[in-house]
């Protein structure tokens, strides 16, 4: 059986490898990708500076579920800022160096990048924002009316993504785990992801919030939308989050 998935799976063992450009002695990519000139950034609060709920961890394991359901209620800033250092939050730059985040990661690489489609955050217009997590800040990307509706439809017409306070979507910058890895690189941002997914659905609950993952997606139409090549940048995750 030659289906892509199983040659997928064969080629990407170890004994096919070839030697990495870390192996090469090529310098590493950067541990994020850099702003552009100009850009218009929002500070957010400090995760020290954020009050949430505490909430026992058997607790919220036990209570986890998928929620497509919200209340149009705002997120606010600081419940916002709170998700982001939850799920990609920089905790310290080694001497490597390398990012040491709220999530694991292969090797610490840390591939993601996080654009937010951001419809009802308290403070923000709705539109397309960047986290800029070695600085805890949003970037704004893109104000442009109806980008949610263009994001339902690219999901297969996920409807909840319009009426949910902001939907996540993470994208791989894949270089930065390849950089390593090589073609295993592919395996091990789909694992990374799940973390993320998982600490988003943790965390959210701490702020009277649901989420639904999401990996039904058109991988061309939504790369377009961000401005990915879909090569060396691309949408791998996405997942809503609205009050319940
Ligand atoms: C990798 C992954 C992809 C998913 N994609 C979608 C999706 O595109 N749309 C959706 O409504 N739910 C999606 N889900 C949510 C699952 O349907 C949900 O987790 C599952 O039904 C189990 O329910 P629970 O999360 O409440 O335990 C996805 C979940 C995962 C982990």
């Amino acid at each position: 059986m030659n289906s892509i998935g199983r040659v997928f799976m064969e080629k990407t063992k170890y004994q096919y490898l070839e030697e990495s450009d870390q192996d090469l002695g090529l310098p590493q990519p950067p541990l994020e990708l850099s702003c552009p000139e100009g850009a218009e950034v929002v500070s957010l609060p400090k995760i020290e500076q954020i009050k949430t709920q505490s909430l026992d961890l058997t607790e919220a394991i036990n209570r986890r579920e998928t929620c497509r359901k919200y209340r149009r209620e705002a997120l606010t800033i600081d419940e916002l800022a709170y998700l982001l250092w939850c799920t990609q939050g920089v905790k310290r730059v080694t001497s490597r160096p390398v990012t040491l985040r709220t999530v694991p990661s292969a090797g610490a690489r840390h591939a993601f990048e996080t654009f937010l489609l951001i419809n009802n955050v308290e403070g923000l217009q709705p539109g397309l924002y960047k986290y800029v997590a070695l600085e805890h800040k949003l970037r704004v990307v893109n104000l442009k009316a109806g980008l949610a509706e263009s994001i339902v439809q690219i999901t297969g017409n996920q409807k909840f993504i319009a009426d949910s306070a902001v939907t996540f979507i993470w994208t791989a910058s894949i270089y930065r785990m390849k950089w390593r890895y090589g073609e295993r690189s592919y395996r091990y941002i789909h694992l990374d992801a799940g973390h993320v997914g998982q600490n988003l659905y943790l965390a959210a609950q701490t702020v009277g919030s649901g989420v639904c993952a999401i990996a039904a997606f058109d991988d061309d139409a939504l790369n377009d939308l961000l401005g990915l090549d879909g090569d060396e940048q691309f949408a791998v995750y996405l997942a809503t989050v609205g009050k319940v």
